[in-house]
């Protein structure tokens, strides 16, 4: 075999002269009346070979041979290009590989798509080995394993120990259904695929680890988005001895180091925090894109002052008028695109959008007669409205007003270029409920998960009003997206207890289900806390990406298929018997 003596990124002038042996995939083939020229390619970079007829005719006619992606080793010598014909744009542009022989490796197949050009998802997820050759898929997973690196690194430093937990495991809930593995040698039980390492880091902080970390795969059987697998990556960590502050402050000391590394931002501590509560507010959502302002505003005191029935209908059955001023937005939208924004709107819930335009002296739009003109001065004073600009209004219940006027005001502030789309901002949101209402099943849920702690100033509400309890609970918000969550936990077996009664366990199924939680907590639990990092996300972020997929080097689709392997795929009968299971 022609092994390689360099990569196919590294020779320069410097090597002028010397004979050596390179490695790798034609990446480009051109033939100049017999002269031939390829690009060969690794994963260091590009280094141009020539065959010239000089050479011999079996060399020159195997050189002619060669198609794109086949994989070959060639030895030469280095030379300098012809004056003109250098590229500065590659380490190697300088130079290039007179050929003397020529060995090749595969003759590859004709892939199926063009490595360098525009494939549909379909394609390069079925032949993804192929896609992930390309330099782009290269630098994202490069980002990944440097990713992981600073994390372990930077939670070594801290004193933190990596301790690996079980895949094979009791179900944790985190409100997402679990993947089940049966077992063979008990019949009718299945282990299921952790959702996360929430309980065996909890019991390892009983255990007096202290600080764990991990970089932990869990598991969710959950709807696939954008930004969502089913099979994800978490930097999962857990403190003791620790409280809320406790653990920001940590988290933010590895959240420096983070953006200084991937982005070469110096951020300020500490970061900036919002209450859960003014967010859902200001932002109508718990992750919000801090980047841009464009805050939402409550309407209601003036919306009951209109002649306009359903501002006032609204306000009188106790719901909620809110809007958004969309910055110098009136003139850039039309009216189609303004049925565009109610569609969209509607999308959310909302049944209409009032848009109103600011003018010098009034607003126009369809809406605005029916706004007497104390009204309209009222709202642009709390707007801070500029002619020029586009109001924005729903009139709906909290939710629903949340909702879509958080959806639009992310559209805006994207399509009105109101951010640096390269920019990064990071931002805690704090101290969430600590249980939502499920409405259709008509029962409580925990809205982070069961083994979080009250806020010490809501334990009285416990158990009279559950709803009204705040949670110690945070979220990294970076971006608009949640990039880490985290709660301190309950190490109170009795507040445990009480938490699992409120949603919906009796004495029996709490001990049936978390007896090991329980009795551990029994066994001398230190005040504990911690926090998970969506890694895959994290990856997103640095990479200036949107899709999850693109940073997993084997993911999933959007109906949770593996279109390369084909799984899930079906299996012999012969194995559903051994697991003593029978399909439908
Ligand atoms: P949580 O469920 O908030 O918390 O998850 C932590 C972070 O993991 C990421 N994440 C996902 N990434 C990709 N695909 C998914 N399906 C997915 N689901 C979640 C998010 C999220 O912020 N055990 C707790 C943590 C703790 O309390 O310490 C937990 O798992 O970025
Ligand atoms: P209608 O009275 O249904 O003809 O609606 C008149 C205007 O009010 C339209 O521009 C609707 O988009 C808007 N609208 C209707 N319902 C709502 C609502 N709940 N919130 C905000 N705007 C609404």
């Amino acid at each position: 075999m022609l092994k390689r003596t360099h990569s196919c990124g590294e020779l320069t002038a410097e090597h002028l002269g010397q004979e050596v042996v390179l490695n790798g995939w034609v990446n480009a083939y051109r033939d100049f009346g017999g002269v031939v020229f390829i690009d060969l390619r690794d994963r260091y970079g590009l280094t141009q070979v020539v065959f010239e007829p000089e050479t011999g005719q079996s060399l020159q006619e195997a050189a002619q041979s060669l198609r794109n992606e086949w994989v070959i080793g060639v030895r030469g010598t280095v030379r300098r290009r012809l004056p003109g014909k250098e590229n500065s744009k590659l380490k190697t542009g300088e130079i290039e590989l007179q050929a003397s022989s020529l060995e090749v490796f595969n003759a590859t197949q004709t892939p199926p798509f063009e490595l360098g050009g525009e494939a549909n998802e379909e394609l390069r997820l079925k032949y993804r080995f192929l896609d992930l050759r390309r330099p782009e898929m290269h630098r994202i997973v490069e980002i990944r394993h440097r990713l992981a690196q600073t994390m372990r690194r930077a939670m070594t430093d801290m004193g933190f120990w990596e301790v690996e937990t079980p895949m094979l495991g009791r179900s944790t809930p985190e409100g997402a259904r679990d993947f089940l593995v049966p077992s063979r040698v008990h019949p009718g039980h299945f282990y299921a695929l952790p959702q996360s390492p929430q309980l065996y880091k909890q019991l390892l902080m009983v255990a007096g680890m202290d600080k764990y970390f991990q970089i932990a795969r869990c598991f969710r059987d959950e709807d696939l988005r954008a930004n969502r697998q089913p099979e994800f990556s978490q930097l999962d960590i857990e403190m003791s001895f620790v409280q809320f502050e406790d653990v920001l402050e940590s988290m933010e000391s590895l959240i420096r180091e983070l953006a200084l590394e991937f982005t070469g931002q110096a951020l300020a501590s500490p970061l900036p925090r919002l209450d859960y509560h003014d967010s859902m507010e200001r932002f109508g959502t718990d992750r919000p894109d801090l980047r841009f302002g464009m805050e939402i505003n409550d309407l209601g005191d003036l919306a009951a002052q209109t002649e306009f029935k359903v501002f006032r209908e609204t306000v009188e059955h106790g719901r909620r008028v809110r809007g958004i001023c969309a910055p110098g937005a009136a003139e850039s939208h039309s009216r189609k695109d303004l049925d565009a924004l109610t569609a969209f709107a509607g999308e959310y819930g909302a049944k209409g959008l009032v848009w109103l335009k600011v003018e010098a002296e009034q607003f126009t739009g369809p809406t605005a007669k029916f706004l007497p003109p104390e009204v309209q001065a009222r709202m642009r004073e709390r707007f801070d409205a500029k002619p020029g600009d586009l109001l924005l209004i729903v009139a709906d219940t909290k939710e629903v007003t949340s909702a879509s006027l958080a959806a639009i005001r992310h559209r805006l502030g994207r399509t009105l270029g109101l951010y640096d789309p390269g920019s990064f901002h990071y931002s805690w949101v704090v101290r969430f409920p600590l249980f939502s209402w499920d409405s259709e099943d008509g029962r409580f849920v925990a809205e982070h998960h069961p083994f979080t702690m009250p806020l010490p100033e809501d334990l009285h509400l416990l158990e009279s009003e559950p709803l009204k309890v705040r949670a110690q609970a945070y979220d990294l918000v970076i971006n608009g997206e949640e990039a880490a969550g985290g709660t301190i936990r309950c190490h109170d077996p009795v507040i445990q207890s009480t938490i699992f009664r409120h949603l919906g366990l009796s004495p029996e199924e709490a001990e049936e289900k978390f007896g090991f939680l329980l009795a551990a907590l029994r066994y001398g639990a230190p005040p504990h806390g911690g926090i998970a990092f969506g890694f895959d996300r994290m990856v997103m972020l640095y990479a200036g990406l949107d899709n999850i997929r693109d940073v997993i080097a084997f993911p999933k689709t959007a109906r949770g298929t593996d279109l390369m392997t084909g799984a899930p795929g079906s299996v012999e009968d012969q194995q559903l018997r051994e697991l003593h299971i029978r399909t439908r």
